[in-house]
């Protein structure tokens, strides 16, 4: 799926001049609309820090830089980079940098760190926290620009690439190769390669290929003060000291810009399956797990879940269709491995077993690409459907399976006719529930009844409040749930070591510097 980045004209013979800026769309969404999202200060009421404020002098600076069409400070251009994938955060970011190569980022950076400027490193912009976007007026450093594949080692799989390459991009190309990215997720057609490092991003292929800490073989990265720091490794084996890359996997931007990526590509599956089924109750699905885990093995790639209400916004709110009847919940269950007929008995004797206890009571099974890309995406577009209703309060949480989706039915006894909808669906094969409340529009009340309840809730649980999204601008406040005292002060640390004026996508992941 890709979401349009740039601001579109309505149709594509009107010269853009003549566009009116009424008429102008981001995201799907007209731009007359979008000048109203409050701003992020005004909802969440953060406090501007000292950083300088840009002069002429400045942008004139990175003119010298940068070419003159890769430093945007026009309103309409500069816009879509200030605004969320889920609309709920909006900064005023004046100025959006582009640049080309890791040479201009550390110049940029070092820059910046010398005039106390604050930047917001930025990849697709599909990031669910708010931390891909400017809170005040932070430059904007997009790598929209930095997209260049530089190798792919065919026989040991490992890739090298830009920081800004899509991830679609980058498994269209290593597919091409009998190769396939460690990682997939609903957002491919948009995020980056960096902005999914800088996130450790989880997604559907998690379960068998784990997350980005292990497949990721090297980063080179820009410190705050314009250090290239160069960990561009492509061995599956070097344990030459600390493990520095892991420093830049999943700190959302706030210790370092990531500017290159070393990643390690499986052998792509020669056989994939995929089972879309439906089923009475949440015990089912967790038996159905147990089950699939045990009768397939090592082919078992994806065990996802989705509630009747995900599966019903999407249906009703992006007219997808769902191929099979209606049920309380759904389980989708993939297969991928090196032999057809071998894989094809196993799933065979999973199907025909649990069809005979009574678990699945309905379902279908594909191998075709198309029937398989089409349950595919009624999964992963749960993620946008609640954006129709209004407002999506998101949650991605991890809770130990026996209590997966306890919060879900709490939830919605405790919302009732505030919410419009209350649904999880998720990754139940790695433990990471996501659960979404739609409301007709961002309303501090229902916020209020949500966190912390669920934040203390989850942790109670002894989960994760943040399984796979990060932190961002939302949840640094919170971060006391997951994260103990002492770990949250060597971050503290950390972050005072890489960033000592604390320009880096300020506002982010830690709670606020003492
Ligand atoms: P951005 O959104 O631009 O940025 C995310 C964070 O990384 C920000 O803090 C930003 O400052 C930082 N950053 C970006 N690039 C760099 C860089 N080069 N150097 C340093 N910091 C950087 N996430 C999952 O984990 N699993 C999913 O299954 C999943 N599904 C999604 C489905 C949809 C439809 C959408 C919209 C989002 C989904 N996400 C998912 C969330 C999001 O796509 C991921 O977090 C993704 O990795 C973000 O990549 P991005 O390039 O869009 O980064
Ligand atoms: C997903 O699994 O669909 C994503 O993480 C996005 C979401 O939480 O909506
Ligand atoms: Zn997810």
């Amino acid at each position: 799926m890709r979401f349009s980045f740039a601001i579109q004209t309505l149709s594509s013979d009107i010269p853009s001049k003549s566009i009116k800026k009424s008429e102008m769309k981001i995201y799907g969404v007209y731009y007359s609309q979008l000048i109203f999202l409050n701003y992020v200060l005004e909802k969440y009421k953060v406090i501007r820090k000292q950083f300088g404020n840009i002069q002429p002098s400045d942008i004139d600076y990175f003119k010298t830089i940068l070419s003159e069409d890769r430093v945007l400070t026009d309103e309409n251009d500069v816009l879509p980079f200030n605004i969320d994938w889920i609309k709920n955060c909006r900064g005023q970011s004046k100025l959006v940098l582009k640049p080309k190569s890791t040479e201009e980022v550390s110049r940029i950076m070092r820059y910046c760190n010398e005039k106390r400027l604050a930047v917001c490193p930025q990849g697709g912009n599909t990031g669910l926290v708010g931390g891909s976007v400017p809170v005040f007026d932070e430059i904007v450093l997009s790598f929209m620009l930095m997209n260049k594949i530089i190798s792919l080692d065919e026989l040991s799989g490992a890739l090298v690439c830009e920081t800004g390459c899509v991830l679609e991009n980058l498994d269209s190309y290593v597919r091409e190769r009998n190769l396939i990215m460690p990682l997939d997720l609903g957002a491919k057609g948009s995020c980056h390669i960096g902005g999914n490092v800088s996130t450790n991003a989880g997604g559907l292929r998690l379960l068998r290929y784990g997350n980005l800490h292990g497949s990721v073989l090297g980063v080179e990265a820009v410190k705050a003060d314009g250090t290239v720091i160069d960990c561009l490794k492509t061995l599956k084996k070097d344990n030459t000291g600390y493990h520095l890359k892991h420093l830049f996997i999943g700190s959302e931007g706030t210790l370092g810009v990531v500017t290159k990526v070393a990643i390690h590509c499986p052998a792509l599956p020669k056989a994939v399956s995929l089972g879309f089924f439906g089923v009475e109750n949440f015990e089912i699905v967790l038996r159905l797990y147990a089950s699939a885990k045990s009768s397939l093995g090592e082919i078992l790639s994806a065990f996802e879940m989705a509630d009747n209400d995900s599966i019903s916004s999407t249906v009703q709110n992006l007219k997808l269709p769902n191929p099979i009847s209606d049920y309380p919940f759904y389980v989708l269950v993939e297969t991928s491995g090196s032999d057809e007929t071998h894989d094809a008995e196993k799933l065979t004797r999973f199907l025909d077993k649990e069809m005979e206890s009574g678990l699945i009571i309905d379902g279908t099974v594909t191998s075709e690409p198309a029937k398989m890309q089409t349950i595919w995406n009624l999964r992963e577009s749960i993620a946008g459907a609640g954006l129709i209703d209004g407002y999506v309060f998101k949650y991605d949480v991890s809770i130990p399976l026996a209590n997966y989706y306890s919060l879900v039915p709490l939830l919605r006894q405790k919302l009732g006719s505030k919410a419009i909808k209350v649904y999880g669906y998720g990754h139940v094969g790695d433990g990471n529930i996501h659960i979404n409340v739609t409301v007709p529009k961002y309303d501090q009340e229902v916020c209020s009844m949500l966190e912390p309840y669920i934040f203390e809730e989850v942790a109670k649980l002894n989960g994760s409040i943040s399984a796979e999204h990060g932190v961002g601008f939302r949840k640094p406040h919170y971060i006391h749930y997951s994260k103990d005292v002492t770990a949250i002060h060597l971050m503290k640390q950390l972050k005072q070591l890489m960033d000592p004026n604390h320009i880096l996508n300020p506002y982010k992941v830690l709670p606020e510097l003492t």
